[in-house]
């Protein structure tokens, strides 16, 4: 595997592989089997896989999250190299700071102003900032998102429509643990008591699914606020049902749109999201 620190070295690279279909899988780093996923699926529709792991100081509203965020390239590096992938970039934060943006204004609407966009200020534009430098550098064929972070994706598919037209972005699907924990780089922060409790989310998503067509929305709405309103050590931070075309809350479920429910908890210093497809 190669691997770039410099925006110079990766885009010579990239001149000299032109004739090559490039597929791209933006990181954190603190790579789990969520990344590794996207990362299998990429190398199966693509001549040439580019992992960037670079954790983006610009999306995090809360500092002590950006400091206490897990880092831990030497391992990150070592499963990349088991997984067979080709290129990793990362990049410091000189090199992105300095790296000039494309223009990312881009009407986004409900994407920008509900759940993650209303409790995050200014974290998707620190995503749509980072983004897009990093699609303007590698201009890939294929990009890969999870739907773990589905407002991220809906808004990265927006970016592509609207800038990258070229760039096709592939959601796949949530890779979870065998509690239905969905994996996430946070987790490893989680210690045994709180990782029992990160299960709930799942259970409580999947209770919805089973109960909502017999109990209604608001009914719904309510027992999940009860379920998890009786255990202290978690703290709802939002619950809602958004139908995923308009990305709106809704009222009545109408068996034509395509319904997901979103949440997202506290469990001590750890914030979690999650969704479920109805
Ligand atoms: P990060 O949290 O490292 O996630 C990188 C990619 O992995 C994202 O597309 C995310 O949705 C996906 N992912 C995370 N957990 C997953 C899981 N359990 N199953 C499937 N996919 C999963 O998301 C970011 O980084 C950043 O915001 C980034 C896009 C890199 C911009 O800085």
């Amino acid at each position: 595997m190669k691997r770039f620190n410099l925006i110079s070295q990766i885009s010579a690279f990239l001149t000299s592989k032109k004739q090559y279909k490039i597929g791209f899988v933006p990181t954190m780093g603190s790579l789990h089997e969520g990344h590794e996923s996207l990362i299998k699926r990429c190398q199966l529709e693509n001549d040439i896989t580019i992992v960037s792991i670079y954790v983006n100081p610009i999306q995090f509203n809360n500092q002590d999250d950006f400091i206490n965020y897990p880092r831990d390239l030497n391992s990150d590096i070592k499963k990349l190299n088991h997984l067979k992938c080709d290129v990793v970039f990362c990049p410091s934060n000189d090199e992105m700071i300095r790296e000039d943006c494309p223009e990312t204004n881009i009407e986004l609407g409900n994407l920008n102003k509900l759940l993650e966009a209303q409790k995050r200020p200014g974290h998707f534009k620190g995503v749509l900032t980072i983004v897009s430098k990093l699609f303007q550098i590698i201009s890939p064929h294929r990009a890969y998102f999870g739907e773990k972070d589905l407002q991220q994706l809906l808004i990265i598919k927006r970016l592509a429509f609207e800038k990258f037209n070229q760039i096709e972005i592939v959601g796949c699907k949530t890779i979870r643990d065998e509690h239905g924990l969905a994996q996430s780089s946070r987790n490893q922060k989680l210690n045994d008591k709180e990782l029992k409790l990160a299960r709930l989310i799942h259970k409580a998503l999947l209770e919805v699914k089973g109960k909502i067509t017999i109990f209604g929305l608001n009914k719904t709405k309510m027992y999940i606020e009860n379920y998890f309103n009786k255990i202290s050590e978690i703290n709802l931070d939002y619950f809602e049902i958004i139908d995923s075309e308009s990305f709106s809350f809704t009222n009545k479920l109408n068996s034509d749109y395509s319904y997901y429910a979103m949440i997202a908890v506290q469990i001590g210093k750890i914030r979690l999201i999650d969704n479920l497809k109805l």
